[in-house]
């Protein structure tokens, strides 16, 4: 892949049809040889198979008996769900997921072994199924403790608050697993705007409610936000000091009060009550 993608770093696909979007794309991705003359795919919005033609789609969609994507229902909180698929048991799914969310992921990751992913992908359901909005994939077992591989918030979805729901699920799995999480790097522009939006919000609350004395590895227990992340962010809110070879939390109440009114209100949360998960074994 990566050798392909530079050589052939033109964007191939320039529109993409799915479920009841027509979405432009924003990179290339690597798509099998015979539909590299295409500049339009479609896509069945529930086992994310792609056809060159309208009619294939149509006739695709008469006969296609999935209404959610593959997978075990973890979560379910008013029209939103989430589904766990293992990469290894749907395997095509995994890879159909992996060439979609490429055509807007910049930086290049590893598709090759879905198997050794999970993807957790939130749905907006009605009476006609569950609609993707957006996913995120994770290793089965991370040796650098990668709570999150990828992340995307699909085009006609983004800003409403989906990316910083996907990101607390992955840290409330974290807390399930008992460990501490980071999202795989390089992060894009918008990765790290979502993270720095969401670290910054959980952390601001925590400051807030036990008045400022508490420390960077209390912090970390509480969130499963890994410690370095919670320093690069209260660094950047100028809210550490360094003394005596330490870095200790200075939270002045005035200055974080500040920073919480800049940073405004989560819209979609996540309802730990509502997710019915046991880690990877
Ligand atoms: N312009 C400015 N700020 C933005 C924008 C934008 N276009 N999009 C998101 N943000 C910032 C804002 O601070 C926003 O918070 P706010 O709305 O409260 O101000 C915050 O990011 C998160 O907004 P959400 O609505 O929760 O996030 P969204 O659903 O739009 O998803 C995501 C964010 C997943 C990064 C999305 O932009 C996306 O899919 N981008 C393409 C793929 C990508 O870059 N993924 C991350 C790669 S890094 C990795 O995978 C580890
Ligand atoms: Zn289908």
């Amino acid at each position: 892949l990566r050798e392909h993608e530079e050589f052939t770093k033109v964007k191939n696909i320039a529109t993409i049809e799915l479920g009841r979007y027509e979405i432009e794309t924003w990179y290339f991705s690597p798509f099998p040889p015979e539909y590299n003359d295409c500049l339009r795919l479609y896509f069945c919005e529930f086992c994310l198979n792609f056809m060159k033609r309208k009619e294939q789609l149509q006739r695709h969609m008469r006969k296609c008996d999935l209404k959610h994507p593959p997978g075990d229902e973890i979560y379910r909180s008013g029209t939103l769900s989430m589904f766990e698929v293992d990469g290894k048991k749907n395997k095509v799914y995994g890879q159909n997921l992996c060439y979609l969310a490429k055509l807007f992921l910049d930086h290049k990751t590893l598709y090759y072994d879905v198997d050794l992913f999970l993807f957790y992908v939130l749905c907006e359901c009605d009476d006609r199924g569950c609609h993707m909005v957006g996913y995120f994939s994770k290793e089965k077992h991370s040796e650098e403790s990668y709570n999150l591989a990828c992340i995307l918030t699909l085009p006609p979805y983004q800003r409403k608050g989906y990316g910083k729901f996907l990101i607390a699920f992955s840290y409330e799995l974290s807390k399930k697993e008992s460990k501490v999480g980071t999202p795989e790097r390089p992060l894009s522009d918008l990765g790290l705007l979502s993270y720095r939006g969401y670290w910054t919000r959980v952390l601001l609350d925590i400051l807030k409610k036990h008045k400022g004395n508490i420390s960077i590895k209390e912090l970390s227990d509480m969130t499963a936000i890994k410690a370095e992340d919670i320093l690069t962010t209260l660094q950047s809110l100028e809210l550490i000091q360094y003394r005596k070879g330490q870095h200790v939390i200075c939270a002045d109440p005035k200055v974080l009060d500040r920073h919480l009114k800049a940073a405004g209100r989560g819209g979609l949360d996540v309802d730990v009550s509502k997710l019915i998960w046991t880690p990877y074994k």
